[in-house]
């Protein structure tokens, strides 16, 4: 990849320029709870966007996306934001940083990547990452701090692409660490690496191909859902509730919106709870919360879909030792964490059994945790 950037901006710019990237993420659990100001527990991974950046002392914003053969050129102002999704990405990001005091200056740029689109893996997180780590880089001497360049992102999301995500996407892709999950406390930033070495266990990926995508997607209505419960308890999120609090208002809340709040006290603990078991190398304990997230998710939060369902169903069958959907929903992947000997035979069967019911097999992504933004060095 690093090469067909090389030579395309070569060819599009007629010099050089410096490269960057950043990486997608998976989360083994604690899932839509990083707006309810909970925990979550992800890690970057080697899948990545790179871009090769250079100052083209100008007051515009010239970017090429080779795996879309597209190009688009905007200015730095707030009325410049182009019309084009993919680059809204990048110019958001511009915007964001300008915004908090930074300094942007026209570039020229041409990016790629390996994250599978619409998977649940954060390829848009990755993007926005790399371009609020490399402007920091390049523009702002790196003064402006890891959480902000997360924040950068997010907002981006926010005010430029109608998503109302929480932090864990981006936290993940500026802060992963090769061989490390991170559990983030989403209300205070705290955060923890831990080591993630599961012995005689694989972790996999198996994308259904339903694509996923939250740009009007009901995401932002599960969001709404959250707040309005948190605000009938008194509270800013539904970090502190209990289902104690829940069942005290029950007929104040309609059932949809019980249904979510229930998953999400659920998941708070569940991610402590496997934090906890990780300590102690109990794999069983973190593949049976996965099963419950999956089943929360599904029933309660309703993210899934038939396809996801199904290959959780299989999972189970296969003897696999937590399996669940992975990131928003509606599509994307479910995780899986295998036992190295049943690994053959669930990946066999995952196939034939999906392949026979949707007519095409669900794509194997194995993941190796990985570090998050950084320059490239050549
Ligand atoms: C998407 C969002 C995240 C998070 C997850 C669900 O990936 O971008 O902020 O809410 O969904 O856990």
């Amino acid at each position: 990849m690093k090469e067909k950037i090389q030579n395309q901006f070569k060819k599009q710019f007629g010099t050089d320029g410096v490269l960057y990237a950043s990486s997608g993420r998976i989360n083994l659990i604690g899932e839509h709870t990083d707006y309810n100001g909970g925990f979550v527990f992800p890690g970057a991974i080697d899948k990545y966007i790179m871009a090769e950046i250079n100052v083209n002392g100008t007051d515009k914003v010239r970017v090429y996306s080779l795996d879309m053969d597209a190009y688009c050129e905007f200015g730095l102002k707030e009325e410049d934001a182009p019309q084009e999704q993919w680059a809204r990405y990048i110019f958001g990001v511009c915007r964001e940083t300008i915004k908090r005091g930074g300094t942007v200056k026209g570039f020229d740029t041409v990016f790629a990547g390996n994250v599978p689109l619409g998977a649940g893996l954060s390829s848009s997180a990755a993007l926005e990452s790399c371009f609020a780590f490399a402007l920091n880089d390049m523009f702002n001497e790196n003064k402006i701090d890891k959480f902000e360049l997360a924040k950068i992102g997010q907002s981006t999301e926010h005010n430029y692409c109608g998503v109302n995500c929480g932090i864990m996407d981006q936290f993940a892709s500026v802060f992963g660490k090769k061989d490390c999950l991170m559990r983030l406390d989403c209300r205070s930033l705290e955060h923890e690496y831990f080591p993630f070495h599961p012995e005689g266990y694989k972790l996999v990926l198996l994308n259904s191909k339903v694509k996923h995508e939250l740009v009007d997607s009901p995401y932002n209505k599960r969001r709404e859902s959250c707040e309005r419960v948190a605000a009938i308890l008194g509270m800013d999120t539904l970090r502190d509730a209990t289902y104690t609090m829940l069942a005290d208002v029950r007929d104040k809340v309609s059932d949809e919106d019980y249904r979510r709040a229930r998953f999400v006290i659920g998941e708070k603990q569940r991610v402590l709870d496997v934090c906890d078991a990780l300590e102690r190398g109990d794999y069983e304990t973190v593949g049976r919360c996965m099963y419950e997230t999956h089943d929360g998710l599904s029933r309660d939060y309703e993210v899934s879909c038939e396809e996801l369902d199904y290959l959780n169903d299989v999972a189970r069958e296969c003897g696999v030792t937590g399996s669940r959907i992975m990131g928003g929903g509606f599509g994307g992947c479910t995780i899986n964490l295998v036992k190295e000997d049943r690994y053959d035979n669930f990946i066999a069967t995952a196939k034939e059994k999906f392949n026979a019911k949707y007519g095409h097999e669900p794509e194997v992504i194995n993941v190796i945790i990985s570090d998050g933004a950084r320059k490239v060095i050549d």
